[in-house]
């Protein structure tokens, strides 16, 4: 009988040599000391068979082949159970020295961010923002404004009409007069909004652009308060430096009636390719709201008087971020807009 327990942990040991995998190894396990069939378990069985003398010896080092068998086996588990975990170790390592990645976001259009720049320094300064409709009546349009009837702007070749009497607001000077309607003097108004003219698009020009118009009105304004509260928005919105310089010009809501220039924002004034050489840049019209203007809103011209202002804020955008074609603001070509994050 020994010699056959020597044969059969002979036996186990050389297929112990051979497993490589965990379920080899519960294989294995089975196939010794399984329950039902295992080798070891029908050995088990036959010692009744011996005499008392040889039971308890062969008994001894069955028991003894078994506990080897298991222990052999779960030190070959333990090694399996060991070598996954190093390898799901591996496997799902996190190099935390590793940059992280960019997460994109959306950003605000650079028109979009002007305009707040702007809106900012008025509110500031106290005043609302006013909004408009974009398809308005001859009345808004011109009529209100004080522009005469033959006045080149009606001409269909310059606005988009939408019928006879309707057409797309080719100015934000519109709001003035919704403005004037809404609110009583003193007011205190900005409205920046989309404009509409019949231009070809070229590289300064699109059909729709858009305007900053601004309107005060109280008693005793004066071209003095104009002028101060111009300089103190180009003070704010270019640098403290900043000065300004009125050109007489014409339009037909305000008399008088002005251009605004300012010191480049690039060279302070010395000449630059941003100013063309010059040292300014136009801003915008401006001058005190036509008395006839006051007098459409019903607001009396003997008590109270104001100011307007109008300005553009594509060329400016085109100047402040170097962008050599307006176009390109509203292509919505995202490897255009994505510098402007
Ligand atoms: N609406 C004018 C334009 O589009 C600009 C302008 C000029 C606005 C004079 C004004 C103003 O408020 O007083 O060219």
């Amino acid at each position: 009988m020994s010699e056959r327990i020597k044969q059969l942990r002979d036996d186990f040991d050389r297929e112990l040599g051979s497993v490589t995998a965990d379920l080899e190894a519960t294989a294995l396990r089975d196939r010794w000391i399984g329950r039902k069939s295992g080798l070891l378990t029908a050995e088990m069985k036959t010692l009744g068979k011996l005499s008392p003398d040889e039971r308890r010896e062969a008994g001894q080092r069955l028991n003894e082949l078994k506990d080897h068998v298991e222990s052999e086996i779960a030190l070959l588990q333990d090694g399996f159970a060991g070598r996954r975990d190093a390898e799901q170790l591996v496997r799902e390592r996190i190099d935390i020295t590793l940059p992280g990645r960019r997460i994109d976001s959306g950003h605000l259009h650079p028109i979009t961010l002007l305009r707040q720049k702007i809106e900012d320094i008025f509110v500031s300064m106290g005043y609302h923002i006013e909004d408009g409709p974009e398809i308005e009546t001859d009345f808004y349009n011109f009529d209100a404004l004080n522009i005469p009837s033959a006045h080149p702007a009606r001409s269909p070749q310059d606005t988009f009409y939408l019928g006879d009497h309707l057409a797309l607001r080719s100015q934000t000077s519109t709001v003035q007069i919704h403005a004037m309607q809404r609110r009583q003097p003193p007011l205190r108004v900005i409205a920046p909004g989309r404009v509409f003219r019949r231009d070809t698009p070229d590289a300064t020009h699109n059909p729709m652009f858009f305007q900053v118009e601004g309107l005060l009105v109280d008693r005793g304004i004066t071209l003095g308060d104009l002028k101060g509260t111009i300089e103190e928005f180009v003070r704010r919105m270019f640098g403290p430096e900043t000065m300004i310089r009125f050109r007489p010009s014409y339009f037909p809501f305000v008399e008088p009636g002005a251009e605004i220039d300012y010191t480049c924002f690039k060279c302070g004034g010395s000449g630059c390719r941003v100013c063309k050489g010059s040292g300014w840049i136009e801003m915008g019209g401006s001058g005190m709201v036509h008395p006839n203007v006051l007098k459409t809103v019903g607001i009396d011209p003997e008590q109270y008087s104001g100011f307007a202002f109008g300005l553009g804020l594509d060329r400016l955008c085109a100047l402040m971020y170097g962008i050599d074609d307006i176009r390109l603001l509203y292509e919505n070509d995202v490897r255009f807009l994505e510098q402007f994050s």
